[in-house]
């Protein structure tokens, strides 16, 4: 991939100026390397120092890191906490008036929310729930826009014990059924509409859509807040008005002391099958890695920061770093509801001036695509209050990373670049900005405590500057517990026998510099990184094939300038090999077919038409074939192990 090619020539080095040094919360690489010889020294001493500072506990733990039933760890065992708690109670009466959210609108309107207030509203919310016969371990959907409702809901089930699962509200209804499905969900929280970018995203149609397709017994109640005021059905009986729903509840609610151990939350992410894999959060673990990456990566300053994560909370991102991290920490967080490009690509800057934002953390897609729309909008406005920036989601060219460092940063702000994943639950991998002097297109160096190595398919470590598999060699706290319902696809997909099967396997690949920097080069896996998005090449292909007029169809993904990655889709029809304008015709049902299938992110960008699909005289679909031909590189590969050749020629050919 050219990205990858420009950033092992990088050799860029920022260190944190002495200004942000010296006001850091790890303040120099000597102070982060005490962390780290800390944690080497007395694992489970390092992790339970940590876990009893940064958690009001309601019941203090005496066990910490229990491998009995390896890879199945539990931690802080036998404590007990809550986190809606921890977020809010915590905070109050000192920082009552202090403000919690920002939300803007994607209108603009801003409107801003107390401790105190999001305390009332969380009770009631709470209390909603329960009057809805919600109880601990019970599982919530929340298909709900960006939104303080949404966190609101989030906060809610953490504090009765309810298990929430967030669908992303780009999702359709066919990926929203599943999850409802899998989740065995009792209540579903959505709204009417979302609005994005000037434009209404029906989600209570969406709902009522999942809910026709059958086999959901399971859940009693849909509770809808109203957002864009539109018209929508109401089912007696089923539906109800979120508003209704709060009226006339109490304004405080008991913080159900959870297990360390219980479920927080569900989050489904793609993995290399067609069906999304339910990843498990716990409670105490979960919550101790959004707070310590909330002090080492972001150098959280609640009296004084501005926090903003860009991330829609349909994501991990917008759950460590929207809903509990930033609130754990007592913060004040900016809420958005809208896009980056509207009412204009200078939206995100203007939001920066008018909230003085301090802290920013974002995607590299959006980086990329907000340079290409304006790369002199930043200098428009006053980013003076910005101090440090953040990405994730993908490697970010060092193109684009010196920009953010310039432009938007104005070569003031270190940049953290920060590898982790749904399944880590908190940043693993990140510079400490007062610390690690900065390369760009590295995540550098992993966080305290996280044992990160790079090793091959016998899990011995590689030698240095050789790419291999990234791995996780000790159990970290907030690590995922499972997969909801699927315990064994939980263990072989990330403790496989082949590496003793107690080593955390993260699905990429990486390689480490000569001063053990961590630099990413893709996933080992059939997962795509579209936008920042995980989405799995056979659940894309699922999708194709359950379309009447397709009979066969391969995904791999090609690099792309703004989204990192672009979904080539090689299809084979039902009918013959189309062409001109029937082919056009074609492709735009298909790409539809997957919106809905799907969602929208996972639309094909390009589809190619083949009688066939290259396979070995098995049967096997050769992608590394398909890969080249959809970069349009020369094969060179020898090909007469192929069946069929001469397809090749047909796949070359893209659908104008
Ligand atoms: C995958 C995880 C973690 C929240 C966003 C995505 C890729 C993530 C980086 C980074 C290079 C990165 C990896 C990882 N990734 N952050 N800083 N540099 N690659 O979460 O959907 O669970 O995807 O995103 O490939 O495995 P996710």
């Amino acid at each position: 991939m050219s990205t990858i090619e420009s950033v092992l020539q990088e050799n860029r080095v920022f260190p944190p100026s002495a200004a942000f040094a010296a006001q850091a919360n790890v303040a120099g690489m000597a102070a982060y390397q005490a962390l780290v010889a800390k944690a080497a020294a007395d694992y489970e001493g390092f992790w339970a120092e940590l876990a009893r500072q940064h958690i009001t506990w309601s019941k203090p733990f005496s066990q910490v890191l229990d491998e009995s039933n390896a890879p199945f760890y539990k931690w802080f065992a036998d404590g007990e906490l809550n986190v809606s708690y921890n977020c809010l109670d915590r905070h109050l009466p000192a920082r009552a008036d202090k403000t919690a959210l920002i939300f803007e609108a994607d209108d603009g309107t801003v409107s801003k929310v107390t401790y105190q207030e999001l305390y009332h509203r969380v009770c009631q919310f709470a209390n909603g729930l329960k009057s809805l016969g919600v109880q601990k371990g019970d599982r919530v959907i929340i298909y709900m826009p960006m939104s303080v409702e949404a966190v609101v809901a989030m906060q809610a089930c953490a504090r009765i014990g309810a298990i929430h699962s967030v669908v992303f509200g780009g999702f359709s209804a066919k990926a929203l059924h599943e999850r409802i499905q899998d989740a065995r969900a009792k209540v579903v929280v959505t709204a009417d509409e979302s609005l994005r970018g000037g434009k209404a995203v029906p989600l209570k149609a969406a709902v009522d859509e999942a809910m026709a397709m059958g086999d959901v017994d399971n859940v009693q109640k849909i509770v809808v807040y109203r957002r864009s005021g539109a018209a929508v059905p109401m089912q007696a009986g089923r539906d109800l008005w979120w508003h209704d729903l709060v009226k006339g509840q109490a304004d405080s609610c008991e913080a159900v002391p959870m297990n360390a151990e219980d479920p927080l939350f569900i989050l489904y992410t793609s993995g290399s099958t067609g069906k999304p894999k339910g990843v498990q959060h716990a409670t105490g673990g979960y919550l101790l890695g959004a707070i310590l990456s909330m002090q080492w990566v972001f150098d959280a300053k609640p009296d004084t920061d501005v926090y903003w994560c860009t991330a829609d909370v349909g994501w991990i991102t917008g759950h460590t770093y929207v809903a509990y991290g930033p609130l754990a920490l007592g913060m004040t967080e900016v809420i958005f509801e809208g896009v980056p490009t509207y009412p204009s690509a200078a939206r995100f800057w203007e939001m920066i001036a008018r909230h003085k934002v301090t802290t920013f953390y974002t995607a590299p897609t959006a980086i990329r695509s907000l340079i290409k729309l304006g790369a002199d909008l930043p200098r428009q406005h006053d980013l003076s209050s910005l101090r440090l920036l953040g990405t994730v989601g993908e490697p970010i060219n060092p193109e684009a990373w010196m920009w953010y460092y310039e432009v938007v940063g104005q070569s003031r702000c270190p940049i953290v670049d920060t590898w982790w994943q749904t399944e880590t639950g908190s940043n693993m991998i990140s510079p400490l900005p007062g610390a690690t002097p900065i390369k760009p297109g590295t995540c550098t160096l992993p966080l305290p405590g996280i044992m990160a190595e790079i090793v091959d398919e016998t899990g011995h470590p590689v030698p240095q500057g050789s790419g291999g598999m990234l791995v996780i060699k000790r159990p970290f706290p907030s690590q995922l517990r499972t997969l909801w319902g699927d315990p064994e696809r939980f263990k072989k997909t990330y403790f496989p026998e082949e590496l003793g099967g107690k080593t955390y396997l993260a699905g990429d690949s990486s390689r480490r510099d000569e001063d053990g920097y961590f630099w990413i080069m893709g996933r080992i896996d059939d997962v795509l990184n579209v936008s920042g998005h995980r989405l799995g090449t056979m659940e894309i292909e699922s999708a194709l094939v359950a379309n009447p007029m397709v009979a066969e169809a391969a995904v791999v993904g090609k690099p792309h300038e703004i989204k990192g990655e672009a979904v080539v889709a090689y299809v084979v029809l039902k009918r013959a090999r189309p062409t001109g304008e029937e082919a056009k015709k074609i492709v735009a049902e298909l790409r539809d077919w997957v919106g809905k299938e799907i969602g929208p992110i996972a639309k094909p960008d390009e589809i190619r038409f083949g009688d066939n699909l290259p396979k070995t005289r098995s049967g096997k679909i050769m992608r590394r074939l398909l890969r080249a031909i959809a970069k349009g590189e020369e094969i060179t590969q020898d090909v007469s192990t192929l069946e069929n050749p001469a397809i090749l020629e047909q796949l070359k050919e893209a659908v104008a």
